[in-house]
């Protein structure tokens, strides 16, 4: 390419455990970039507008039991359908706000227990297998996690009625995004910065929008190439 190359868009991928207040985040980042005049996208996952969203929209809200196994690989699925779009609107220069990926796919997966499922396997699904159908995916060029512990989680008016609202579930939930933080720093690729959700709306915005600018500045001026995921 010549001089006019455009700089590749900046991947900005936002986790937390339920009720961390993300959803709301990542709108309000959206809006704040586009004042900016940079161009940017929200994605989010599971993208429940798919077939295959479809099918985890209808176990999310049922209570029918399905393999652990199957459910986790069409979580996977959801995402690898998604990849080529997200590869193309970050080349052509967009940047992308994406409410939870493949660390939420780990994270809830290998947080299921016997007694939160009724499938074939007996024990805990490993971080390792829960992984591998998300190796290669587009990596983020950095994760924002919102951390809020279950008390300050259940304190803003309890969890909703989807299968995995459950308090037990996430607090282990949060303990394996922590192990995978730890996986991703001993890698030293993907950078992880998590910020404190249990202060103000505002306060965190503005924490978020921080990150997110010097994320964009990093990748346009480094012409960072994208990453693969676990790679
Ligand atoms: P949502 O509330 O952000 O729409 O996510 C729905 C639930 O799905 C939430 O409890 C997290 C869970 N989840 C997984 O179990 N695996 C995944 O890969 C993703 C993206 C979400």
């Amino acid at each position: 390419g010549g001089a006019s190359t455009p700089k590749r868009g900046a991947f900005i991928l936002l986790e937390g455990v339920d009720r961390c207040g993300k959803t709301t985040q990542v709108s309000l980042l959206v809006k704040h970039l586009l004042s900016l005049s940079i161009a940017t996208v929200a994605l989010r996952f599971p993208d429940r507008t798919t077939q295959v969203g479809g099918l985890i929209n209808e176990y999310l809200q049922s209570s029918v039991q399905t393999d652990d196994r199957a459910i986790h690989l069409l979580f996977s699925a959801n995402r690898w359908e998604a990849a080529p779009n997200l590869v193309n609107t970050l080349t052509s220069g967009t940047n992308i706000i994406c409410d939870r990926y493949a660390y939420s796919g780990v994270a809830f997966t290998s947080a299921k227990r016997a007694e939160d499922r009724s499938s074939m396997s007996g024990g805990e699904l490993s971080l390792d297998w829960c992984m591998s159908p998300d190796v290669g995916l587009p990596a983020p060029d950095a994760v924002i996690f919102l951390d809020l512990d279950q008390d300050q989680a259940e304190s803003r008016g309890g969890y909703g009625g989807e299968r995995y609202e459950k308090k037990e579930l996430q607090i282990r939930v949060r303990q394996r995004f922590a192990e995978l933080q730890a996986i991703d720093e001993k890698q030293g690729r993907v950078p992880w910065h998590v910020v404190d959700a249990a202060q103000s709306i505002e306060e965190v915005k503005e924490q978020i929008a921080k990150i997110v600018t010097d994320t964009i500045d990093r990748v346009q001026s480094e012409s960072a190439p994208l990453r693969r995921m676990w790679g």
